[in-house]
């Protein structure tokens, strides 16, 4: 059989996935997914979700509801490796190995460390380092090891998480310069801008803003979340600028071209705010409904979601154990047996 590229992404289980999530990287990645000439890899990056919080019923339930959420939305497990980040072992063997090989100083220039550090600066903090852990720190090399384990080609990602595959390939480099050439270079697959929703009060949807709309919300929860988008004041009657509406921009990401195209004629004609959330409602309802339906019955059986997370384990831990077994040899752990004479 011919060598298939690897695609791999993580997702990070400190939250609940939400319609911005849906649109813009789980239907999208449920559809590449499909793609006969890739492997695919999608992990929980429950260690990762310790770098954002303390709270061990967040990243449990959240591992839980995402896992759910994914094969709710038609991820087919047996087609795709699926697995949780912390029922493989080798990632954080691998992640100590770079982490010796990685420059401190590349880890400094890290936006999310970097960003961290300004914002205690502007809040003239003393200590400029303040709330800032080996964690957050650390987070690029955790990353790179997430991505090297498996050899992944193809790492498709939002713009904000560009810089740790420019800096896994830097620590890959560094390594096969170093020790052999163990590692194969990811190249990041950077999604669009229109991936990426408005929340109810027009920023990016995102759990930081409290923004955003859950995926699996009851009928009048879903109702109210919706009415309560930000709109402008314009009147009943008066045209409405449907590019900038966040009203708009939700319908178009779960519409089809026509109804879209249909819409924005009725924003030139001058729909009413309450008429136009409506619409959006009902849309919304009727693309979730599936999916909720498939959640509501997922999340009943536990221990059967726990079989095939580790199950996409077993399968996953065949291709890392090779790789982790090199990467020991390379670097000189190795059996006693093996000492040159
Ligand atoms: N850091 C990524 C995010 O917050 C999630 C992630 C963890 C990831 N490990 C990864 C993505 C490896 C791609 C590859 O979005």
């Amino acid at each position: 059989m011919s060598y298939k590229r690897r695609v791999l992404t993580g997702i990070t289980t400190s939250g609940i996935p939400h319609i911005g999530n849906l649109a813009g990287a789980i239907l999208p990645a449920i559809e590449a997914s499909k793609d006969p000439t890739t492997k695919t890899f999608l992990f929980l990056a429950d260690y990762h979700s310790l770098i954002k919080n303390n709270d061990s019923d967040l990243t449990h339930t959240s591992s839980f509801d995402i896992a759910a959420c994914w094969l709710a939305c038609g991820l087919d497990h047996e087609k795709v490796i699926f697995y949780r980040q912390s029922d493989i072992p080798h990632i954080m063997e691998l992640a100590w190995v770079l982490g010796c090989l990685t420059a401190k100083g590349l880890l400094n220039r890290a936006h999310a460390y970097k960003s961290a550090v300004s914002e205690n600066e502007a809040k003239n903090k003393k200590d400029s380092e303040k709330g800032i852990t080996m964690g957050l720190f650390n987070y690029p090399i955790l990353m790179s090891a997430d991505i090297l384990i498996f050899n992944a080609n193809i790492v498709p990602v939002g713009q904000d998480q560009k810089q740790h595959v420019e800096m896994t390939r830097d620590i890959a480099s560094r390594f096969n310069h170093l020790y052999g050439e163990i590692f194969t270079i990811p190249e990041a697959s950077i999604e669009k801008d229109k991936g990426i929703l408005p929340g109810i009060d027009g920023r990016k949807m995102s759990k930081s803003y409290e923004n955003i709309i859950p995926i699996f919300l009851n009928k009048d929860e879903l109702r109210k979340k919706v009415m309560k988008i930000k709109t402008d004041s314009k009147e009943p009657g008066e045209p409405k600028n449907s590019e900038n509406s966040t009203v708009f921009n939700l319908y178009r990401a779960f519409a089809s071209a026509k109804d879209t195209e249909e819409f924005k004629k009725s924003f030139e004609e001058g729909i009413s705010w309450g008429e136009a959330k409506e619409i959006l409602f009902s849309l919304l309802e009727d693309s979730i409904r599936p999916y909720k339906e498939n959640y509501q019955e997922l999340i009943k059986d536990p221990l059967s979601l726990e079989k095939i997370l580790l199950s996409g384990a077993e399968k996953a831990l065949d291709i890392s154990l090779p790789i982790i077994k090199q990467v020991r040899k390379a670097v000189g752990i190795r059996s006693f047996g093996d000492i040159p004479k």
